[in-house]
């Protein structure tokens, strides 16, 4: 069948809504920071409380279609099937309907909607441990339901079972997954779901969620049976239009034809090329979904901003190997933002400007490094070659893998001079068939960090701890992000807050320097409401509610469910713990004393009061 990524994404959220569903839309793609995963890897994710028993306010039938980011397979980004971002359909059951009910709406869905053929449909279900008995239940319903005996497999924990690794509280359960082959023909009598030859599709995924998982191998039953089902956007589009490549869907296409055109070479003529387009496809895609995100986030040295730059410039550095000008990487942004999300995402389209000029950012940043970078790079590894060469013509039995390696001090420094991310400068050297010490590196960067560390510690002691002038520059600062909303414009917010006895220092999302008019209006309008001396109050209430009466907040997700409103009469209201002075008018006189580029689109205000 032929479907578009607009249809499948449609007929996903109508079928199940049909069914009772509220579509609940996405959520942010970076972590909650309640599971220490720093990026939503799963459409579950967000709705792990209410799996867990709490009660959802929109009911016990949920759908959407959810973004998420999973980093850990990006070293197999550049084969036909793995992308960084993708998304989940997914359908939840809260304590709600069961088995008999999710087996018959999956098949129904894949045999009626998608015109799958039942007699090809293959199955697999958990077969049971010392936990949790044998899925004979599901089994059943599959059967019942018409598929063939031949083409249910029962699987132990590795196949059948699933839940978020490495996290503890968290719901999980036995699962029956759902396969389909991409051909008729067999390779080999025996081929079956579980067969190399990647005949069968893994299509998605209905989990039995009904226990929450403990420390180490123990598992509780839950109050609630759920059910938690995702079926991968992309790879449901690829098949359903009999594709092999995610990249030939209608998600890469344009992007893909416009590489094509700009470098005057076909997506298939050349393996190294084919692979390098879709990195640069994959991982731009995944960057404007990261900086265009609600809590969104900007390329830096740590955390979730580091796994952002090193996609990015590892962008950079494919588009530079196929002799794509870098700079083409924004008009490959825009398509996206533009055309291939500007109905599912339309948040990206408001800030296509701040995406943009992110990326602009980073790619002069890196462009500037890249070449003398790479020269560096180039040279050691020649020298590493002269060495073996000439060790070679000495000793017949010199073992040269001991000197395919590149020094982890080399690597530091391309690391710190050049901007090379480690996990680029080790892919370079395999495609050299080197190897990086990564030991090394890690100690190189550990005394580099000390150093650093000393030095900010030293300039850090002499500072007063919290007490009454942090209290006043704290309510100086609500009043700052509102005062630079009406003078910037309502895109500007917070992006980072720093306070010490001396001074405030606020960043904010902008595109511009401000000019000195700007500043100038900025105090006074937090001067004025200082004058007008209004009261500071405090109301606790949901999280939900302090959003829907708009008070301001960064980070949603890593709100607790109860949270503190601060408001300052018409000025301000925003989501804090505080603490606040009373009123305005003990904060005295406002003055912005510098104001200055933070990182790319973020500027960086340092205000006093007097
Ligand atoms: N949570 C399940 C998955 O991610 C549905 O596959």
């Amino acid at each position: 069948m032929e479907i578009t990524s607009k249809q499948l994404r449609q007929k996903w959220l109508n079928f199940y809504t049909e069914r009772g569903h509220v579509d609940i839309g996405a959520v942010s793609l970076i972590g909650d920071g309640t599971t220490g995963v720093m990026f939503n890897v799963a459409g579950m994710q967000p709705l792990m409380p209410y799996l867990l028993g709490q009660k959802h306010p929109k009911g016990k039938r949920l759908c959407n279609v959810q973004g998420c980011v999973r980093t850990i397979d990006i070293d197999e980004v550049g084969d036909e099937s793995h992308c960084t971002f993708f998304e989940m359909m997914g359908n939840w059951s809260l304590g709600d309907y069961f088995k008999k009910e999710k087996t018959a709406w999956t098949f129904e869905l894949l045999t009626k909607e998608f015109g799958l053929d039942k007699n090809k449909i293959c199955a697999t279900v958990f077969k049971g441990d010392k936990n949790v008995p044998r899925d004979d239940e599901t089994a059943n319903y599959l059967l019942q339901l018409g598929i063939k005996r031949q083409n249910i497999f029962f699987q132990g924990k590795d196949d059948n079972w699933w839940e978020l690794e490495g996290t503890v509280n968290t719901p999980c359960g036995p699962d029956n997954e759902w396969f389909y082959p991409l051909v008729d023909e067999k390779c080999s009598e025996n081929c079956d779901i579980n067969c190399k030859c990647k005949r069968y599709v893994e299509i998605g995924n209905d989990v039995y969620m009904q226990y929450e998982k403990l420390e180490g191998e123990n598992y509780r039953a839950l109050t609630n049976k759920n059910v938690d089902t995702g079926f991968g956007f992309e790879r449901m589009l690829m098949f359903l239009n009999g594709l092999t490549d995610v990249y030939k869907t209608d998600l890469f296409a344009e992007v893909i034809s416009f590489i094509e055109k700009q470098i005057g070479q076909k997506y298939d003529d050349n393996e190294q090329i084919t692979r390098s387009m879709r990195i640069i496809a994959d991982h731009t895609r995944t960057s404007v979904m990261l900086i265009g995100d609600i809590n969104g986030i900007l390329p830096s040295n740590v955390g979730a901003g580091y796994i952002l730059r090193r996609i990015m410039r590892r962008a950079i550095r494919h588009a530079k190997k196929i002799g794509l000008d870098s700079d083409k990487l924004i008009n490959i942004a825009s398509i996206f933002i533009d055309e291939v999300y500007a109905e599912a995402y339309p948040l990206m389209k408001e800030k296509k400007e701040f995406i943009v000029s992110s990326f602009k950012a980073e790619i002069e940043k890196f462009a500037k490094t890249i070449e003398t970078g790479n020269k560096e790079f180039e040279k050691l590894a020649n020298g590493i070659e002269r060495k073996i060469e000439f060790m070679r013509s000495k000793d017949s039995n010199y073992d040269e893998s001991v000197d395919r390696v590149i020094s982890g001090k080399a690597a530091f420094r391309l690391y710190d001079t050049y901007g090379f991310p480690i996990e680029m400068t080790i892919e370079m050297a395999q495609e050299k068939g080197l190897k990086v010490d990564e030991e090394g590196f890690k100690i190189a960067f550990k005394q580099h960090q000390d150093l650093a560390k000393n030095a900010s510690e030293k300039a850090k002691s002499g500072l007063a701890s919290h007490g009454e002038i942090e209290t006043k520059f704290h309510t100086a600062t609500h009043l700052l992000n509102s005062a630079l909303k009406k003078v910037v414009g309502a895109s500007s917010h917070q992006m980072g807050s720093n306070i010490n006895s001396e001074r405030l220092r606020f960043d904010f999302a902008c595109d511009h320097k401000l000019s000195k008019e700007e500043i100038a209006q900025v105090e006074k309008i937090v001067n004025g409401w200082i004058e007008q001396g209004i009261e500071v109050t405090k109301q606790e209430m949901k999280k939900e509610d302090a959003v829907k009466i708009g008070a301001e907040h960064q980070f949603i997700d890593r709100y607790p469910d109860i949270v503190f409103v601060y408001t300052i009469g018409d000025a301000s209201k925003e989501i804090c713990t505080g603490p606040h002075v009373q009123n305005t008018r003990e904060l005295g006189h406002f003055k912005i004393i510098k104001e200055e580029a933070s990182s790319s689109g973020v500027r960086r205000i340092k205000a006093i009061l007097n």
